[in-house]
């Protein structure tokens, strides 16, 4: 994973940590900066946050070209001596790196014959050295050959003491270049970067390399060969970076629910996004197969329930890194989905390629309309959510849930004749949703603070809900916190509760609801304390005692996990707030996984 910036111009260690913090959802492990001063490169790294790099900065505003790096680890643990810029061992080297290197112990172990000294126990490091010591005469070449040795994933940004200039190198890890409106240069894994500082960019392609001087960029081939590219428009960006009167990016995002999903509603609404929907004929495919990581991978199992309940042919959800290791019989006939709020997830992203490859017609429903997963695909939907900072997906689940609404009201309508309308629905919901009031968690927060294990029951989506409301408890509480389908408590499960046991019974189904009671007493008579999340008050209320209630408003069916999703994002930011954790940086975890 990691973010990678390089800028040449003036402020430069300014405009480097700036963008770093722009670029802190990629990884928050270590940081760490290098640029050139009087003809030698000058390193600057340490453990932890990039806030530690900034206090260390006593320099700000060279005029000069510098690389920067917030590390997410792989290799390596999470020390001063792992983190990036990876110099040289003769130190006229430096470079940052995203990705992972596969056969970096051959290559090592090959360097190290030939005397170079190794000072961290990263893959990267050997970038530097293979640089340093290729036979080549000059440095693009030195750079391109050394980059051809790699195998596996980076985007490369590389300084060398004697030029003030960037080289860069790309496979599978993004990597964007902008000239800035004030006529610097910049590159970075991510276009937030550029964001309100320029008008276009160019995206760097996998086996692409890049040289960028104070007032030119040239683009070279693997063989050497100068290429010409085009530029593509810097888009409008949703929404502020900016916290406003939130103590934290999840709880901004939570509450920008209801107005991310009246926005959704008018897009989709629009003449563009319609026609692309009608044009997806749902009759041509026999089968259709949902793919998504984390959070994403729920909302795919949301997708296949609401999808199936149209559907004639089947429909089946999968995480991305299972979906590429099994065998998958896919042919043109079949319809992909791929979800993915970031449009970068390495397994999400090869598995959409796997598609492509096996001849399926792809669709993508990410947030982010400028990445890789959205250039590929045959069809793009986007969940227009805005710029989501948390590591914790809350508002962008409920998008992509909405999404599938919206595919399902289309089907049903090619299906059935019917009219395709989903428009007032999600009105609705978004009013709904603004009049809601949370507070009532407080107590929940105080009765579960010191709990180290919960238990969630569900059915159905119920289920999927459960599972994404677990999910949210362990990213930024670190509760262990599980769900099991209703009916299979009494299949060994059961033999976990006991009398000190909190168990969350998850019921917006109607037409399941008896039989979920039925399993909720099952647990409430060997002593769990139940927790009953429904719509159901008045027939829940008659059947059970000793349970206490979360009540939600009622909604249309097809919508409720939605509307019982959000009081689970909501405990679990006020349970991390009050445990002390950083919720929109929990530990060991990361917002864009760019590593399989
Ligand atoms: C990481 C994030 C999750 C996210 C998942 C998939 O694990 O922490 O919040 O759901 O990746 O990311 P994607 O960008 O593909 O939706």
């Amino acid at each position: 994973m990691c973010g990678i910036v390089g800028f040449i111009g003036n402020n430069c260690e300014q405009n480097l940590i700036d963008a770093l913090y722009k670029l802190e959802y990629r990884g928050y492990d270590s940081a760490g900066i290098s640029v050139i001063k009087d003809g030698k490169i000058d390193t600057i790294k340490t453990a932890g946050e990039i806030k530690n790099l900034d206090e260390m900065l006593t320099t700000r505003n060279s005029n000069t070209a510098g690389i920067a790096h917030t590390r997410w680890a792989t290799h390596g643990a999470s020390n001063v001596f792992n983190a990036h810029p990876h110099n040289s061992c003769n130190n006229k080297i430096s470079i940052v790196h995203n990705g992972i290197i596969e056969n970096y112990i051959e290559l090592k172990q090959d360097l190290i014959k030939k005397g170079v000294v190794f000072y961290s126990e990263t893959d990267s490091e050997v970038i530097p050295n293979l640089i340093y010591k290729s036979n080549n005469k000059s440095f693009i070449k030195k750079f391109i050959s050394a980059c051809n040795l790699l195998n596996g994933s980076y985007a490369i940004a590389c300084l060398n003491s004697t030029e003030k200039k960037l080289y860069l190198a790309k496979n599978k890890s993004p990597l964007y270049i902008s000239k800035l409106n004030t006529g610097e240069m910049m590159c970075a894994s991510d276009i937030i970067c550029f964001e309100s500082k320029a008008v276009d960019y160019y995206t760097l392609e996998d086996g692409e390399f890049a040289v960028i001087s104070k007032d030119n960029i040239r683009f070279y081939n693997s063989s050497f060969k100068i290429i010409k590219k085009q530029s593509s428009k810097l888009g409008k960006f949703d929404f502020s970076f900016e916290l406003g009167n939130f103590s934290h990016y999840m709880e901004k995002e939570i509450c920008e629910i209801p107005k991310c999903i009246d926005n959704l509603a008018r897009i989709y609404s629009s003449k563009n996004l319609t026609e692309i929907l009608i044009n997806l004929n749902i009759n041509s495919f026999n089968k259709i197969k949902i793919i998504g990581c984390g959070t994403a991978y729920h909302a795919s199992c949301m997708g296949e329930k609401l999808l199936q309940d149209v559907l004639k042919v089947d429909v089946s959800s999968f995480v991305a890194s299972e979906f590429r290791y099994s065998k998958q019989l896919i042919d043109n006939s079949t319809l992909c989905i791929f979800v993915s709020q970031s449009g970068e997830t390495a397994d999400t992203l090869e598995a959409l390629k796997l598609a492509i490859e096996l001849g399926a017609t792809t669709l993508v429903i990410t947030n982010t309309m400028h990445s890789t997963m959205a250039k590929l695909a045959h069809v793009v939907l986007p969940t227009c959510a805005g710029v989501e900072k948390s590591v914790a997906s809350t508002k962008a689940y409920v998008c992509q849930i909405c999404v599938f609404y919206i595919l399902k009201r289309c089907f049903d309508s090619q299906i059935n004749k019917k009219c395709f309308d989903f428009y007032e629905n999600l009105e609705n919901l978004s009013v709904l949703l603004k009049n809601q009031k949370y507070d009532y968690l407080d107590s929940f927060v105080k009765l579960l603070s010191d709990e180290n294990e919960l238990y969630f029951i569900g059915r159905d989506k119920d289920l999927i809900s459960s599972n994404e409301a677990c999910l949210k408890l362990k990213e930024v509480t670190y509760i262990n916190a599980n769900a099991y389908p209703a009916g299979e408590l009494k299949h060994g499960f059961l033999a976990l509760i006991n009398q000190s046991s909190y168990m969350f019974v998850i019921a917006t189904e109607h037409h399941l609801l008896e039989k979920t009671l039925n399993a909720l007493k099952e647990a409430s008579s060997r002593g769990a304390n139940i927790i009953l999340v429904t719509q159901f008050k008045n027939e829940a209320s008659s059947m059970c005692e000793n349970v206490k209630f979360i009540y939600l408003p009622c909604f249309d069916e097809d919508l409720m996990s939605i509307v019982s999703i959000i009081p689970f994002q909501f405990l679990s930011y006020k349970l991390s707030v009050s445990k002390n954790i950083n919720p929109d940086k929990p530990r060991n975890l990361a917002k864009s996984v760019t590593v399989e």
